[in-house]
């Protein structure tokens, strides 16, 4: 039944299977996904679109109910971590409404502009200090945008930020999301941030949350797990996770994977479903030498195989499982393939 699917989309010229949503729409079916599970909902927010949540001690998150940012309120000024341009200037009323101190310090979580692109509505204070990762600054260097200025204070594996009677520890753990996101840890108020990580809640944004080196997204939720918190900011979504969250969503992927190399597993046997040969016989019978067009309907069966394994599991657990679920499991496919060496029909052939 799926292979005629599977079969007429390829003739239209759609997609190889019926998993994007994309597909879906082109096709005129249904866009409706599943519910939202329980734990998706956000705090509530003010007449003016945002909330603060205190997490005692002079540190806050605010949030618009889909990004946040870190606030730490000292004697002296306020340490602020990150500025998301969908939050913008009712970030600058979220502090004006804490206290009457400027904003001394930006951290930049990782230089993505959709979590920092507000950066410039803080440098306004001629005192403001700017601290990034390394990796990250020679990010925002090249890119030279004006609304995230390159940081005046970098570092390699950590630095602490010390302002009146606070203290912020940032620590650099390897790439992951991307080559520089930083560790962000308030001790005295247990605050733990690792932004585009944990998704509290919720599956992770599109492909792993569209970080750059998986095997080290992958590890930063046991770095995560060493940590003392009660309190985790992932960046995203309208609450502060738990870590039971940070737990769930680690069972999460972790399921993903080992799901994922048994699809791979399957790929180099004779499954009707996803083994590479029977695959490749039927795409080279209608595109004679089209590799490309083999490559697609190859990742996509063992991707689809890996997300059928999986969301049986894990639909009404955490939401989006539905919308984004198949794009993980195609990007830990890949992830396997090139970053684990498990290759499945395309290794070395055993003698
Ligand atoms: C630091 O000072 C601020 C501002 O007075 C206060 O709100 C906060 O609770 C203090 N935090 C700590 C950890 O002492
Ligand atoms: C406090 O927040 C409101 C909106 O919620 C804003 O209009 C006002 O300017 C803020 N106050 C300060 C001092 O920033
Ligand atoms: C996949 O295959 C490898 C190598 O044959 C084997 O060691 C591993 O246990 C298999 N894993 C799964 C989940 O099938
Ligand atoms: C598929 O492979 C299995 C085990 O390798 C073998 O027993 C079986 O005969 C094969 N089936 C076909 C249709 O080739
Ligand atoms: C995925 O699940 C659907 C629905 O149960 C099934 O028809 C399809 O064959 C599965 N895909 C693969 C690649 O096994
Ligand atoms: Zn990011």
């Amino acid at each position: 039944m799926i292979f005629s699917i599977l079969n007429a989309l390829l003739l239209l010229g759609y997609c190889a299977l019926p998993n994007a949503s994309y597909c879906i729409e082109e096709l005129g079916l249904s866009t409706k996904f599943a519910p939202l599970s329980d734990g998706a909902a956000g705090v509530p927010l003010n007449a003016d679109g945002y909330a603060i949540v205190s997490f005692g001690g002079g540190a806050y998150m605010v949030t618009e109910g889909i990004y946040q940012s870190l606030i730490l309120v000292s004697t002296e000024g306020v340490i602020l971590v990150d500025s998301p341009p969908t939050i913008g200037h009712k970030l600058q009323w979220a502090i004006g409404n804490i206290t009457d101190l400027p904003v001394k310090y930006f951290i930049y979580s990782h230089e993505h502009a959709d979590h920092t692109g507000g950066a410039f509505l803080f440098m306004s204070h001629p005192d403001v200090i700017t601290v990034a990762h390394e990796n990250t600054a020679y990010v925002l260097s090249y890119m030279k945008d004006p609304n995230r200025p390159v940081p005046q204070i970098t570092f390699w594996d950590d630095y602490t930020v010390r302002l009146g009677n606070q203290t912020l520890q940032l620590s650099w753990k390897g790439p992951s999301h991307t080559p520089g996101n930083i560790f962000i840890y308030a001790s005295a108020q247990r605050v733990l941030m690792l932004v585009d990580t944990v998704f509290p809640g919720w599956v992770p944004f599109n492909d792993f949350a569209e970080s750059s080196f998986i095997p080290g997204w992958f590890e930063a939720h046991d770095y995560l797990l060493e940590y003392d918190f009660d309190h985790y900011l992932g960046g995203h979504l309208g609450r502060p996770g738990t870590r039971q969250d940070v737990q769930l969503q680690r069972d999460y992927i972790h399921d993903i994977y080992n799901n994922c190399v048994a699809a791979i597993n399957a790929s180099a046997t004779n499954n009707t479903a996803v083994g590479e040969q029977n695959l490749a016989a039927k795409v080279f019978a209608n595109n004679p030498g089209n590799f490309w067009a083999m490559f697609r309907v190859y990742t996509d069966s063992v991707s689809d195989l890996c997300y059928n394994m999986t969301s049986k599991k894990w639909l009404g657990r955490l939401s989006g499982q539905d919308v984004y679920g198949f794009s993980h499991a195609s990007t830990m496919v890949e992830s396997l393939r090139i970053d684990w060496d498990i290759l499945g029909p395309f290794a070395v052939a055993p003698n």
